[in-house]
């Protein structure tokens, strides 16, 4: 190779992992001759010489949330022209999994991880960054500025949902919540009981929580039929993403039961499907794009300066108010005392 292109083995290394400092003219008859050859470097062999690998673990907790797909893009956006390659891992909210995924990386020396964590307790995941490698919390705040984090105000968020569906006349909210191990979750529950007291409402009354196991499509159809029995009547549902809602709907509608008339329903992160849903589902909109850009670059500034200081980038919640939750109410008759 370095005698086709008639330059040092120094050179062609160069061009391949410092290409800046090779002149244009020597970069493309060395790029030309390894074209011609076929050759295609390993990056064992160059890890093995203590080089970089350039690549970066993405934890999350569930691939199939385009939630999570959607963050992963702005990662993969802010990362691409660095040469860097992603290696994804989805968790399905398992801790076990998570722990295991992490060894997995931590062994293929990745060069930072991004990770949305499964559970309260960081101590894993700390532990890794105190081992050298820059790891950034997506979608989580890191306690102390431990980690550099990006995040989303989850518990503004809640509060956004539950007041929209309160102050507009509905009675007694049910709450279709994930397990509060997962912060967002316990966020969330947070704001929808603070929109409650500030409406001076018992959040007690007006906030009726049904815990599910995971934050699934399947999980939010099944949850329909619980918050028909539920006693003293509901009349509008809060869930805790948009695939909980994509099931509620579906479950509704399974049961006869009409939206937004009879029952308003609102989800949280405004995914790509929200709008296209009938009737069109309310949602409280999270930057999922921008919090995979913000941390991506997080972790570059990390990696590249010895100085870095954690800190968290954090961004504001949005309400978009869609058919799902503005029906026309029509007034409850409201019995004689
Ligand atoms: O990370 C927990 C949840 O927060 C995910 O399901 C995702 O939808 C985000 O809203």
């Amino acid at each position: 190779m370095a005698e086709l292109a008639a330059v040092s083995i120094g050179t062609v290394s160069n061009v391949l992992n410092n290409p800046s400092i090779v002149a244009s003219a020597t970069r493309d008859r060395v790029l030309a001759a390894i074209e011609s050859t076929g050759f295609v470097r390993s990056t064992a062999a160059h890890q093995l010489r203590g080089g970089r690998n350039r690549s970066i673990g993405v934890v999350i907790l569930d691939v199939s949330n385009p939630f999570f797909t959607e963050m992963v893009r702005g990662a993969e956006h802010a990362l691409r022209d660095d040469g860097f390659v992603l290696v994804l891992c989805s968790t399905d909210e398992s801790v076990t999994r998570e722990r295991h995924y992490l060894g997995l990386l931590e062994e293929h020396r990745v060069e930072g991880i991004l990770v949305t964590p499964a559970e309260r307790d960081l101590t894993h995941v700390s532990a890794l960054a105190s081992r050298g490698i820059p790891t950034v919390l997506l979608d989580r705040a890191a306690p102390g500025r431990s980690l550099c984090s990006v995040t989303v105000d989850d518990v503004r968020g809640g509060e956004l949902a539950a007041a929209h569906l309160l102050a507009d006349g509905r009675e007694r909210v049910a709450f279709v919540n994930g397990p509060p191990s997962i912060r967002q979750c316990a966020d969330r529950r947070r704001g929808a009981r603070r929109a409650a007291r500030r409406l001076g409402l018992d959040p007690d009354r007006a906030i009726v929580e049904i815990s599910v196991p995971a934050l699934t499509d399947e999980h939010g159809e099944l949850a329909a039929r619980r918050v028909l029995e539920r006693a003293g009547g509901v009349d509008a549902v809060m869930c805790a993403n948009d695939l909980l809602a994509l099931g509620m709907l579906r479950g509704l509608d399974g049961l006869g039961v009409s939206v937004p008339d009879a029952m308003a329903v609102v989800g949280y992160d405004d995914v790509a499907f929200a709008a296209m849903l009938s009737p069109a589902l309310t949602s409280v909109r999270q930057p999922k794009f921008e919090l995979g850009v913000a941390g991506a670059e997080l972790l570059l500034e990390e990696s590249r300066d010895p100085r870095h200081v954690h800190r968290e980038v954090r961004f504001e919640p949005e309400l978009v108010v869609r058919a799902s939750s503005t029906a026309a109410k029509v007034p409850k008759i409201r019995r004689s005392r």
